[in-house]
Parts: C-alpha cells; structure tokens; sequence
C-alpha cells in the first residue's frame, strides 16, 4: 500500500507519449495523423474527481482494498503504463522494491533530515530537486 501510494503521488514516468498513425475519432473529438499525445500520469493521479477530495495527500490506506478500492477509475492508476506497450519489468520493479523495503526496515528506521526541501522535479524520471537527505538509525 506505501509503494503503491508513493507510485501513486510520485509516479516516476510522469507522462507517456503516443504518435497518431492514422486519423481517428476519439469519443468525440477528432485527432489527426501525426498528432503527438502526452498522457499525464501525475495528473491522472491527483485528480479529485477521480481519487476524491484527499487525492494531493499521502494515504496508504486508500489501497487497502486494491486499486478499484482505491479510486473510481481503475485505467487512471498507471504509474506503468497501460495496454500494449505496459512496462516489462512491473512485476520484477514490485518485487525488488518490496525486497529492498523489507531488507532496510528490519535493520534500519529512518526519517527525513530537517534541511529537506519538498520539490519533486521532472527530469528524465520524477525526482527530488535538492536530494533526499535522511537520519538513519540502525536496529540492535
Ligand atoms: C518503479 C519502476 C518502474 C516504473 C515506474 C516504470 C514505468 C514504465 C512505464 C510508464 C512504461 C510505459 C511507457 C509507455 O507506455 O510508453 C514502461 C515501459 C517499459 N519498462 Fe518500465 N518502469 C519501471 C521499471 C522497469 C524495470 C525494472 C524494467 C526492466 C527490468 C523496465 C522495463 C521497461 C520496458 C522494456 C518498457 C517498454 C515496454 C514496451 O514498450 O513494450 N521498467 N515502464
């Protein structure tokens, strides 16, 4: 439920770009050939209407009940992608974040150091401008 919320509000991807191939009618709107498309992720996922009024804050425990549970469409939860071209390597980034997660929590607690600057940043991926500096205690 944290990876899943912090993919949620911090999706690495922020937006994936598709090129139109031919002409098409999407609903109602007709897109040309050529026509070159950003699909926000970021935005996807902080939209009220569809994640409800707390959609800008930290809440792991929206997923308790999966992402159908979590918001009213599940297509807008896409922090891989979607349909044909979804990420490869899904299943694999999961299970090593919660093997890294799992590894650190048991031996170590952290929490954010004071100097921290709060200011996600699109780069190649979403990152924090300053860095991310952290006290980390280690467990005896
Ligand atoms: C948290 C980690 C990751 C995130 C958030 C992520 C996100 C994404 C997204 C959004 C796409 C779709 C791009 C599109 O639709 O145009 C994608 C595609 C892809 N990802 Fe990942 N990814 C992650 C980890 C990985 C890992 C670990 C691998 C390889 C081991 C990987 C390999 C790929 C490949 C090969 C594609 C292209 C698939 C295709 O076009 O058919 N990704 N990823």
């Amino acid at each position: 439920m944290v990876i899943q919320e912090t993919l949620r509000l911090y999706p690495p991807a922020v937006f994936v770009l598709r090129e139109v191939l031919q002409d098409i009618r999407f609903g109602g709107v007709v897109i040309p050939k050529g026509t070159s498309i950003q699909i926000p992720i970021s935005t996807l996922h902080q939209m009220t209407d569809i994640w409800g009024p707390d959609a800008h804050e930290f809440n792991p425990q929206r997923f308790a009940t999966g992402i159908t549970g979590a918001c009213k469409h599940p297509q807008a939860y896409m922090p891989f992608g979607i349909g044909v071209r979804t990420c490869v390597g899904q299943h694999f980034a999961m299970t090593e974040l919660k093997v890294v997660l799992s590894l650190i929590l048991s031996k170590f607690s952290f929490s954010l150091s004071p100097s921290y600057r709060h200011s996600p940043v699109s780069r190649m991926v979403l990152e924090p401008e300053h860095g991310m500096t952290l006290y980390v205690k280690r467990h005896y």
